[in-house]
């Protein structure tokens, strides 16, 4: 057992516990989204001893060396002084200006940002709400282009942050928007190569601010898009997306539906197996990897397998925090 100190409370760490669930457990009001080292929200400061390297990550090396780090990923070998960001540190108060349904459970949500171009399509940022709650979004659009941030925000039974957006949250209303994060966006380099994008769910929406940036810079080589979930109601945007591949010669738009008999117009099986199925030889492409962290990680393999280079593919996995702690 370690003491975690804050201020002048005491709160005790289990072996083998993380300080973020050590502080949850000791009812202290500490963001968090993902749990899994990728959202950055949880973010605190050892004042006294450097904090385990593991709990680090990829944090800026500014935080790194003024003894900042990731609660959830924390282990502490030592007791700690801890100091908590204030809850508004790093977000800035933005207003709600769009929220529509796209299908039966994923909405559009328009967000206005005053430093649009700070954030780049297929980027990520966290969404905080007034009590602290936080989860993170991926940005579906290209923000310098309307001064708006457009996120695809699936509503899950239950979930505390994307059932709130979907029935509670109202255009006027404001939210704290994070700083972007994350490093699946389009460089425009190499405009001849291949970009192979896969996406389940609201995968869709980083892909969809990928593709709308790879095509204002010109992209020139083959676009082709799959976009997979299991039945065709959970899809969403398919109509848009095949009129822009009217438009786009170089662009080929692929719906997967992966339950049962696919309708027309519709590639029967998952998104990643079809679109793998259709590229045996990937050492040419760019490839774009967004959704459901088991697709991610194992496409990820199966691209390199194919050819592609590791710096060539390019995953936003969408991790849900597996535990509703608070
Ligand atoms: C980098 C990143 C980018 C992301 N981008 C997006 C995005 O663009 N759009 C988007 O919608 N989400 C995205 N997410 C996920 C998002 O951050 C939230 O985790 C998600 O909206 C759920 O939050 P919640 O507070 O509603 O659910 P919570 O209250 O956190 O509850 C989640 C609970 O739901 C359960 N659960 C998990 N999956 C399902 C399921 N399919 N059906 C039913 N229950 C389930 C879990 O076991 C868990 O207990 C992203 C996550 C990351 C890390
Ligand atoms: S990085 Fe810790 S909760 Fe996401």
């Amino acid at each position: 057992m370690f003491d975690l100190l804050i201020k002048n409370n005491r709160f005790t760490c289990r072996p083998g516990e993380t300080v973020l669930d050590a502080l949850l457990r000791e009812n202290v009001n500490i963001p968090y989204g993902c749990r899994a080292g990728i959202c950055q929200s949880c973010v605190v400061q050892s004042l006294d001893v450097t904090p385990p390297a593991e709990a680090q990550g990829n944090l800026k090396d500014t935080l790194k060396s003024s003894g900042h780090f990731l609660a959830c990923q924390c282990v502490p070998e030592q007791a700690m002084r801890l100091k908590l960001p204030a809850q508004e540190a790093g977000y800035t108060d933005c207003a709600v200006i769009g929220s529509e349904l796209m299908n039966r459970n994923t909405r559009l949500l328009i967000i206005r940002v005053n430093d649009a171009h700070r954030y780049k399509a297929g980027q990520f940022v966290n969404l905080q709400r007034s009590d602290g709650l936080t989860r993170s979004y991926s940005i579906a659009n290209i923000p310098q282009s309307s001064g708006a941030l457009e996120f695809h925000i699936r509503c899950l039974p239950g979930g505390r942050f994307s059932a709130w957006v979907h029935d509670e949250l109202k255009v006027g209303d404001s939210l704290r928007v994070s700083e972007p994060q994350g490093h699946c966006f389009y460089l425009p380099d190499r405009k001849e190569q291949g970009l192979l994008l896969i996406g389940t769910g609201t995968g869709l929406a980083p892909l969809a601010g990928i593709l709308a940036d790879a095509l204002a810079h010109g992209h020139s080589g083959p676009i082709r898009l799959f976009h997979g979930s299991r039945e065709k109601e959970d899809l969403y945007w398919t109509e848009e997306m095949r009129e822009l591949a009217k438009r786009y010669p170089n662009l080929s738009y692929t719906p997967c539906v992966s339950s049962g008999d696919a309708p027309e117009g519709f590639a029967p099986g998952r998104a990643n197996e079809v679109a793998l199925a259709a590229h045996p030889d990937l050492s040419r492409w760019r490839v774009f990897l967004c959704g459901h962290p088991d697709m991610v990680k194992n496409t990820q393999k199966q691209a390199y397998l194919k050819g592609a280079r590791l710096a060539d593919i390019y995953c936003d996995a969408f991790v849900v925090s597996t535990e509703a702690a608070d």
